[in-house]
């Protein structure tokens, strides 16, 4: 299957041709503005007053980069400071922080604790003084998680797994038993206390918000789909969503003052493998419908936003005013999660074209922002984009369709292509996303994540070397 390069779009009009083609339906701006009047330069007012100074988001990216021990190593703060470079105003998150040991996604993940909490700070004070001009009017917060299923904590190449249900697929896919042991709703309470201590740690680190990850298949997000799961944390969406409620309160009763923040994969997929000629597909199922689906419509690949949108209303009745809507799961439906071209080394080669997973996250987050307009929401999975993404980010924040424009990828290898479209600069091309995945393939084979095409800083790492061989074989 081929699908046309955005490099390839010279016009708007080519572009419009093209996704006309796909039946794709993604507005975008054909002009950019800049300039303080420009729509991605205009402030966003959370109801406490604070200003956020633009409407630009860096998305977390984990970089597989950490001490052992859980304190940030010279590539993490190289990567926090280009964040910081970008201009954006909004950081959600920094990048993935385990709560406690076990919830690592990798012997390398960031780890917040007595510990490690003088590096957190100084990581946060390096990407303020990288950050250009102003910092009153820039909004820090830190992800923090626990992986279950995919958590990682002693060795890169093998699973830990917490797991809250028994999942028929990803069981499957990754090895699990049929007698392997849930956590215990005891061990879930005692997590909740967990994340309630690293919350505190973070306020004390002087993050402005903690967002409480409920995305990716990690253990956040699974509870949303823990429809067998009996007991306190499974069955109802009540249940479903105690994991958060109890976070919640244990916030609010021991670090008040601290906002919150949620990042949600708004919608979900059937696991997909690589099939004939290692394109992806949905795994088989058979039976009524596929009940695993966290936003799903109970076809495996179609979607129902009713429980979502219940989602952000619970999250407005807790007085969480903040939510960064993305899709799916890195591990098991890369297509739907971070659109590519071309596929990271554990995925498959494109099952649709990209823009058709850009504009499904763009669809999403718009009709979740129309049904609470009340709440910041920022977008994700524009990368795929490329020369065109301010053009979307510009068209999707103008009609309201989000606050924010979050980028991911694209801050990896251009981190001033905000500062960049707010100066009115040109974009420069060379130094734009083409999504090879190395930052995901990277990290699967071991090595640290970075973008090894186009960043000189890890083309000249011996990691690269390292890189293209495996790739090779
Ligand atoms: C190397 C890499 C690391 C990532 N780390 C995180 C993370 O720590 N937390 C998270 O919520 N998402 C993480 N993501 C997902 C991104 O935040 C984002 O949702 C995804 O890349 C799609 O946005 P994009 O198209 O702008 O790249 C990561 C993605 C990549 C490629």
């Amino acid at each position: 299957m081929t699908y046309h390069r955005v490099a390839s779009f010279k016009t708007a009009g080519d572009l419009h041709a093209y996704l006309a083609q796909l039946h794709v339906d993604l507005a975008f701006d054909p002009e950019i503005e800049s300039g303080p009047g420009s729509p991605l330069a205009q402030p966003y007012r959370l109801p406490d007053g604070l200003t956020i100074g633009n409407r630009f988001c860096v998305l977390p990216m984990e970089g597989w980069d950490g001490a052992t021990d859980g304190r940030p190593s010279e590539l993490t703060f190289r990567r926090w400071q280009r964040f910081g470079k970008s201009g954006a105003k909004l950081i959600w998150g920094g990048e993935a922080v385990a709560v406690r040991p076990d919830g690592r996604a990798n012997p390398n993940q960031l780890m917040i604790n007595e510990h490690t909490l003088g590096d957190l700070i100084a990581l946060r004070d390096a990407l303020t003084a990288a950050h250009p001009g102003a910092c009153d009017d820039l909004l820090i917060g830190l992800q923090l998680t626990h992986s279950g299923r995919f958590a990682r904590p002693n060795d890169k190449k093998r699973l830990e797994p917490l797991i809250l249900y028994h999942h028929p697929w990803l069981d499957r896919k990754f090895g699990l038993p049929a007698d392997y042991p849930l956590m215990t709703d005891d061990e879930v309470a005692r997590l909740v206390n967990d994340y309630v201590i690293a919350a505190k740690q973070a306020q004390r680190a002087g993050f402005c918000f903690v967002d409480i990850k409920h995305c990716h298949g990690y253990l956040g997000h699974e509870f949303l789909s823990a429809v067998d799961r009996p007991g306190r944390y499974g069955g109802c969406f009540e249940n479903r969503t105690r994991f958060l409620r109890e976070i919640v309160a244990g916030i609010r009763a021991e670090a008040p003052g601290l906002r919150i923040g949620v990042r949600l994969s708004a919608f979900d997929f059937i696991p997909f493998c690589a099939g004939a000629q290692g394109v992806g597909e949905p795994e088989p199922f058979e039976g009524p419908t596929y009940r695993y689906a966290f936003g799903g419509d109970g076809t495996g690949q179609g979607i129902d936003l009713s429980e979502p949108k219940s989602f952000l209303d619970l999250l407005a009745a807790l007085d969480i005013h903040m939510a960064c809507i993305t899709g799916g799961s890195p591990y098991y439906v890369p297509h739907i999660q971070r659109p590519a071209l071309f596929p990271p080394s554990d995925g498959y080669l494109p099952p649709e074209d990209p823009l058709m997973g850009v504009a499904r996250q763009i669809a999403v987050t718009a009709a979740l922002k129309q049904h609470r307009p009340d709440l910041l929401i920022v977008g994700s999975a524009y990368s795929y984009l490329q020369e065109w993404l301010p053009n979307v980010a510009q068209h999707v924040v103008r009609t309201g369709q989000a606050d924010f424009a979050g980028l991911g990828r694209m801050v990896l290898t251009y981190p001033e292509m905000c500062a960049d479209v707010l100066a009115g600069h040109p974009l420069q091309r060379k130094r734009i996303c083409r999504t090879f995945s190395d930052c995901t393939t990277a990290p699967r084979l071991g090595l640290a994540s970075g973008c090894y095409p186009l960043d000189e800083f890890y083309k000249n790492r011996p990691d690269a070397e390292q890189l293209k061989t495996a790739k090779q074989h």
